[in-house]
């Protein structure tokens, strides 16, 4: 079956979009903004804070980048007009940061300063290639707001070093495991092989942010892993004000409503925009299970 799953998940590019369109609407909120506050009033009303990410990762001109800040603040105008829960997160290389940094940075500070009092932004981390540049891009960001947080992925070597100057700094990050493809030399060991070597050094980085207590958003739909975090805030005393878990749209559901059962905050990450169909064929690839259903 397994087998089956990832011939068809190969085969995903000679599928018809229409097709890829109806699978992926479990994790995209549509092509529209308002298809995205549709699903996130839906959400909130279940009890699921959310942040959107309006999705163009690969951007080719500057004027896609200035699309995409033009598209954000709209989506915030949108959270304050209909009073959402909701926060950004934002890809700086879909904001121009591999093409003009000087004006990526301009545009995020426009994000941020207009997040303010009704939402927040989150950094999303990248590729190795930019992991240097979206750190000092955050720190100059976050001197003047607070409301401005960073992703660290825990299956990068180098994340022992960056998070020290980051939690000095009182920073809020959010620690995932990290989904690009990178070489051996930037991952923690065996972190190719088996995703589940990663967990360690994500527990380390969260015990880290608990101790000098920064407020972090647990990324992870890994079941023992989050277990794992629970009792390391009970046995750190972290209230439940202290951190957060997100997940993303449509991925773990049964796991994601058992933790708001248990009283925990569990946060949505809502891709949405015209980019759908990139999106869409990269989750199907990473999890064949789902391509199998076609
Ligand atoms: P792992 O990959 O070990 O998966 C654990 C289990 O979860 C799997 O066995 C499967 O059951 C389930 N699962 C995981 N992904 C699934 C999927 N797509 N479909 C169905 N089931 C799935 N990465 C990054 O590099 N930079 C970033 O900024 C972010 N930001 C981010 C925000 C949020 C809210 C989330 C949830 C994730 C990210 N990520 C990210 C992605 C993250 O690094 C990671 O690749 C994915 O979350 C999958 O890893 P897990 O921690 O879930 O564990």
């Amino acid at each position: 079956m397994q087998l089956f799953n990832t011939l068809v998940a190969h085969a995903i590019p000679w599928l018809p979009h229409a097709l890829v369109q109806r699978i992926s609407r479990r994790y995209i909120a549509g092509a529209t903004l308002a298809e995205a506050v549709q699903r996130v009033r839906a959400l909130n009303a279940q009890g699921y804070p959310v942040t959107l990410d309006v999705l163009g990762e690969s951007i080719g001109a500057m004027a896609q980048a200035e699309q995409t800040g033009a598209d954000y603040l709209l989506a915030l105008d949108a959270i304050a007009a209909h009073g959402l829960q909701a926060t950004l997160s934002v890809k700086p290389t879909a904001l121009g940061l591999l093409l003009d940094p000087a004006r990526c940075e301009q545009l995020l500070a426009q994000l941020a300063d207009a997040a303010e009092p009704h939402s927040a932004l989150c950094i999303d981390m990248e590729d190795c290639r930019v992991t240097e540049r979206e750190i000092a891009l955050f720190g100059r960001l976050k001197r003047a707001r607070a409301h401005v947080s960073l992703a660290l992925q825990a299956y990068l070597r180098r994340t022992y070093q960056d998070i020290e100057p980051l939690l000095r700094e009182e920073s809020s990050l959010r620690i995932c495991k990290g989904i690009y493809l990178e070489s051996d030399t930037e991952l923690v060991d065996g972190a190719a092989r088996d995703r589940a070597l990663i967990n360690r050094h994500f527990l380390h980085h969260v015990a880290r942010c608990f101790a000098a207590r920064a407020f972090v958003a647990v990324a992870t739909h890994d079941a023992a892993l989050i277990e794992e975090v629970i009792a390391l805030a009970q046995r750190e005393g972290v209230t439940r004000n202290g951190f957060e878990f997100q997940m993303l749209l449509g991925v773990c559901e049964p796991l994601r409503d058992r933790l708001r059962e248990r009283g925990f905050t569990v946060r949505i990450y809502v891709p949405y925009g015209q980019d759908w169909y990139g999106y869409s064929t990269r989750r199907l690839k990473e999890n064949p299970r789902i391509a199998g259903y076609v």
